[in-house]
C-alpha cells in the first residue's frame, strides 16, 4: 500500500506540521510500510497526488489549510482515503466560535466570549479584563494574547497598541478561566488519559509547547476524580457530536475554586500535533500504545 504524508503547507503551523509529519514517515516505514512518500504540500497538491496515486493520505497538516475541510474536499473529490476528520467537521472545529455553537447546546461549558473585529478594538475593550484575544481559526497559541490589569496591552486596548493578534481580523474575546491548563485525546471511541500542563512563569504559548524542557506534561493529571471523568466525558462527546474521526484532543481550563462550575473546554484540535513533545502520543503511551501502533491505527482507521 502507497502511503502519502500530507505535512507543511502554507499555514502559521507550517514547522510544527513539518515535525508531526517527519515523526508520522519514520514510524511507519518502521512498522514495515515500505511506500510512504512525504509530501510538503504546495498549490501544485492536487497535481502532485493525482501523479502518486496514493492508496491513503496521512493528514499531517495543522491549522488553515489543513485542517479546515478545504484538503479534505480536494481528497473527497479526488477519491483518496485520509486519516483523521472530515470536511464538515474539520471546517466547524477549526472555528473556536462555531465549535460553541455546536457544543453548548450539548452542555459542554465553554467560556463566555464573543467575535470582535480586530477593527472594533479601536474603541476600547471588547470585555471586562481578564480575558483572551485570539484569532478564532488559529493553532498552537498563535496570535493569543492574555490581558489583564497589568498587561502592557494599553488600556483600553487600541488597534495601534500591537499584540500578538494584529495580522488577524476575526478574533474571538474570551473569559480568561484562572488555574489549570488540561487536555484529553480520544482515540477511536475511547478518551485516553488526561493531561495538566505545568508552567512555572507564562502560560502555554508556542514557545511553551514545542521548546523541549519548558512545560511539564503530567499525565495522568493529579486532578479529582470527577474532574478527571467530566472531562473525558466532555471529549467523547465533542468528538461525537463534532463528528471527528480517528482522533481529536479537546483542551480545557479548570478553575479549581469554582469546582466542577469552574471547568471549561476551550476548543476540540481534528488534527492534533505528532511532534516530539505533542500530547496526543504522550497519552496513547500512557496506554500502553506506541507512536507506531497509533499511526498504523489512524491508517486502519482511513481505509476501514
Ligand atoms: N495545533 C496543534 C498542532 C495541536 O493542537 O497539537
Ligand atoms: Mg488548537
Amino acid at each position: 500500500i502507497h502511503i502519502v504524508v500530507l505535512m507543511g503547507g502554507w499555514s502559521a503551523e507550517r514547522d510544527v506540521s513539518l515535525s508531526s509529519g517527519e515523526g508520522v514517515v519514520k514510524a511507519l516505514r518502521e512498522r514495515g510500510f515500505s511506500n510512504v512518500t512525504p509530501v510538503d504540500m504546495d498549490r501544485k497538491v492536487a497535481t502532485v497526488l493525482t501523479g502518486l496515486r496514493p492508496d491513503v493520505v496521512f493528514n499531517a497538516l495543522h491549522g488553515t489549510p489543513g485542517e479546515d475541510g478545504s484538503v479534505q474536499g480536494m481528497l473527497d473529490l479526488m477519491d483518496i482515503p485520509y486519516t483523521h476528520s472530515g470536511v464538515t467537521t474539520s471546517a466547524v472545529a477549526i472555528d473556536k466560535q462555531l465549535t460553541k455553537a455546536v457544543l453548548e447546546p450539548h452542555g459542554i461549558p465553554m467560556p463566555p466570549g464573543k467575535i470582535v473585529e480586530s477593527e472594533s478594538l479601536y474603541d476600547g475593550d471588547p470585555m471586562p479584563r481578564p480575558f483572551v484575544l485570539k484569532p478564532v481559526d488559529e493553532g498552537s497559541s498563535v496570535g493569543v494574547a492574555i490581558v489583564t490589569e497589568e498587561s502592557n496591552y494599553g488600556s483600553p486596548i487600541a488597534r495601534d497598541a500591537k499584540g500578538p493578534w494584529q495580522d488577524f481580523d476575526r478574533l474571538l474575546a474570551e473569559e480568561f478561566i484562572a488555574g489549570h491548563e488540561l487536555t484529553v485525546a480520544v482515540l477511536g471511541d475511547e478518551a485516553l488519559e488526561v493531561t495538566e500542563l505545568k508552567i512555572e512563569s507564562g502560560w502555554y504559548d508556542y514557545e511553551h509547547k514545542y521548546t523541549d524542557g519548558q512545560t511539564v506534561h503530567e499525565c495522568p493529571a493529579d486532578v479529582p476524580p470527577e474532574i478527571a471523568e467530566a472531562m473525558k466525558n466532555y471529549a467523547l462527546e465533542a468528538h461525537r457530536v463534532l463528528g471527528c474521526k480517528g482522533c481529536s484532543r479537546s483542551d480545557f481550563r479548570w478553575d479549581d475554586t469554582r469546582g466542577l462550575n469552574g471547568l471549561f473546554l476551550l476548543e476540540t484540535n481534528t488534527q492534533p500535533g505528532m511532534t516530539p513533545l505533542s500530547l496526543v502520543p504522550e497519552q496513547a503511551k500512557a496506554r500502553g500504545i506506541s507512536y507506531g501502533e497509533l499511526c498504523e491505527r489512524l491508517i486502519e482507521e482511513a481505509l476501514a
